[in-house]
C-alpha cells in the first residue's frame, strides 16, 4: 500500500501579464488550476491534495481578493482530501483563511500523518518557523506511531545542500525535530523550478514546481509504508508531432 500526494503549489494568480517576469503565467492561474484538477480528480487520483501556498500574486491590487474567492471555487472541485497553507504573495493569515478557510492542524491518510505549518516571513524570501510551531510539530510527532510529512511554502532542507536560494533561518533546528520525531518527508513550494527528491542520512525533501510557469506540472509522491519515497512531475503540456517535441496548453492547435 502507498499513499499518493499531489504537490500543486504557486499559482500567482492575477488578472494581468507579469510584464516583470514574463514567465510568470498567473493571468491564466485560474484555468491552469481548472485543468490540474480535472487531471487529478480524473488521471491522478491521489490520496491527498497539498496546494502549497502563494495563490495569488499581488493581493493588494483591484480584485486581488476576488482571485483567491474564484481559486477557492475551484478548490473546492477537488475530490480527494485537500490541504491549503498560504504563501509570502498571498493576503495575511486573517484575511486568508477567511477566504479559503483554516488548515487543519494535521490529516491522517492510511497510517501517515500531515501536518501544515504556519511560518513566518523572513528578508530575502526565506522564513522560519516559530517556538509554537516547532512545540507543535515535536507533539505531533512524538504523539503518532506512524510516520509523518511536514507541508510548508519555503523549503525546507538540510542548509549545506544548497540546492536553492531560499530556506528557513532555523532549518538545522526544524530537521533535528523531524528525525526525533517521526517526520520522514518535507515538501515545500515557493521555488519556482522546485527541486526533486533530496535524501539525506534517511529523511526526504521535495520543492514542488510552480504550477503558473511552463511546464505547468504538479509533483506526485508516492510514499510506501516502510517509508520509502518516490517523487514525479505531471504536467498539462501534451506532446506534439512524433512526441520529441513539446507545446504548452497555450500553442495554437494542441489545446486540450
Ligand atoms: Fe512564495
Amino acid at each position: 500500500m502507498k499513499v499518493k500526494v499531489a504537490v500543486v503549489t504557486d499559482l500567482h494568480f492575477s488578472k494581468f501579464p507579469n510584464s516583470a517576469i514574463p514567465s510568470r503565467k498567473g493571468e491564466f492561474a485560474g484555468e491552469l488550476l481548472r485543468r490540474m484538477v480535472l487531471r487529478v480528480n480524473y488521471a491522478l487520483k491521489p490520496d491527498l491534495v497539498f496546494i502549497g501556498g502563494d495563490l495569488v500574486d499581488r493581493p493588494e491590487d483591484v480584485n486581488g481578493l476576488e482571485l483567491l474567492a474564484e481559486l477557492k471555487q475551484i478548490i473546492g472541485l477537488v475530490e480527494a482530501p485537500t490541504i491549503v497553507i498560504r504563501g509570502n504573495h498571498d493576503p495575511g493569515k486573517r484575511i486568508f483563511e477567511s477566504i479559503i478557510g483554516k488548515p487543519p492542524d494535521f490529516v491522517d491518510v492510511k497510517g501517515i500523518r500531515f501536518v501544515p505549518f504556519f511560518d513566518a516571513d523572513e528578508p530575502g524570501c526565506n522564513a522560519s518557523r516559530s517556538d509554537c510551531e516547532l512545540s507543535r510539530m515535536r507533539k505531533l510527532g512524538a504523539e503518532f506511531a506512524g510516520s509523518l510529512v511536514c507541508l510548508q511554502h519555503v523549503p525546507l532542507f538540510p542548509p549545506e545542500n544548497g540546492i536553492c536560494p531560499y530556506n528557513y533561518k532555523n532549518a538545522a533546528d526544524i530537521i533535528e525535530i523531524m528525525r526525533e520525531t517521526g517526520y520522514i518527508l518535507a515538501l515545500s513550494g515557493h521555488y519556482h523550478n522546485g527541486f526533486r527528491l533530496i535524501d539525506c542520512q534517511g529523511l526526504n525533501y521535495i520543492a514542488g514546481r510552480a504550477l503558473c510557469e511552463k511546464p505547468f506540472a504538479c509533483t506526485l509522491i508516492e510514499i510506501g509504508m516502510d517509508g520509502a519515497v518516490n517523487w514525479h512531475e505531471d504536467s498539462l503540456t501534451v506532446p506534439v508531432d512524433n512526441g520529441e517535441k513539446k507545446a504548452d496548453i497555450f500553442t495554437a492547435g494542441n489545446v486540450f
